[in-house]
């Protein structure tokens, strides 16, 4: 049985991977850096005795996606990892559009095609989609971020009541991690303003969730802790300390370096 992992190159989608490949999964795993897929394949296949098939695909371009689809359906899939993704901090006029617009491709679009092609091309297995914390209310300093992860939260959990109330044999989890230790800061410019978990903790977490047919898993007490807040507290309480806990998030490197141009 094969596993698909977007985003397999690096943190939380490696994590998930080695965990699969434990498991027993033979794996497709999809990123733009090959040389990583290279050497995860290398590593993976000695250790845990597995097959893995490394694709390098830009998922920020829809057509790449259905052909990336196209090619790996015949494989026998039985689950789906919705993880690639990234993050850019600031406000919303100062992020170039360009950026904006490949995260919007890359976090929602690519995961909205394969979620709707697996529910309608495979037909039987999990699929599991990486929301996350800033998904739950929204995130000023990471406007357009946030918003993506709401749009995987919603969607996730609309579509995981539809397939249960139509026994469905396609089951999906959303999982929405608060900050966990990846290459997401250095890619989203930013430092973390809480406390963080590990990848492989985080993916630990998703995939007992997802085999238990779960359909939301917020890993760690603290997140479960916000996600109430964020349903219960005022929207006058909520903006200004998301504003605040974001902007505390600029980078110290980029602080010092302001500094240092300030003070030459
Ligand atoms: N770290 C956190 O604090 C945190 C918290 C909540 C949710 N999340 C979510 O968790 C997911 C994984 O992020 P991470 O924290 O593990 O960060 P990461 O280490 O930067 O991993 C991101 C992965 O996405 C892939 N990716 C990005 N753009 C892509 C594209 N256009 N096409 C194909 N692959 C692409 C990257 O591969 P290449 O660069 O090789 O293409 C990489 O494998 C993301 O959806 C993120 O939003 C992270």
């Amino acid at each position: 049985m094969f596993a698909v992992v977007t985003g397999g190159s690096s943190g939380i989608g490696l994590e998930i991977a080695r965990l699969l490949a434990k498991r027993g999964y033979d794996l497709i795993l999809v990123a733009r850096r090959k040389n990583r897929l290279l050497k995860i394949k290398k590593s993976f296949e000695k250790k845990y005795s597995i097959k893995v098939v490394p694709m390098e695909v830009d998922l920020s371009n829809e057509k790449n996606c259905l052909e990336f689809f196209d090619k790996v359906k015949a494989y026998p899939i039985k689950v789906w990892v919705n993880n690639a993704g990234f993050g850019k901090l600031g406000r919303f006029e100062d992020i170039p559009l360009d950026q904006e617009v490949e995260m919007i491709h890359t976090n929602i679009i690519a995961a909205h095609i394969f979620t709707k092609l697996f529910i309608k091309e495979i037909k039987e297995g999990y699929i599991l989609n990486i929301a996350s914390v800033s998904g739950f209310q929204p995130d000023p300093m990471m406007a357009t971020y946030g918003a993506t992860k709401s749009y995987l939260l919603n969607l996730g959990l609309s579509i995981s009541y539809e397939l249960r109330r139509h026994k469905n044999k396609v089951y999906l989890t959303t999982v929405c991690p608060g900050p966990v230790r990846t290459e997401f800061n250095k890619v989203a410019n930013t430092d973390f303003a809480l406390k963080s978990m590990s990848a492989k903790r985080c993916a630990k977490e998703a995939l007992r969730g997802l085999f238990n047919k779960k359909p939301l898993i917020i890993p760690g007490n603290d997140i479960k802790l916000l996600r109430v807040l964020s349903k219960f507290a005022p929207l006058s309480f909520i903006l200004p300390i998301e504003y605040m806990i974001q902007t505390s998030k600029t980078r110290r490197d980029d602080v010092n370096k302001n500094k240092s141009t300030i003070n030459s």
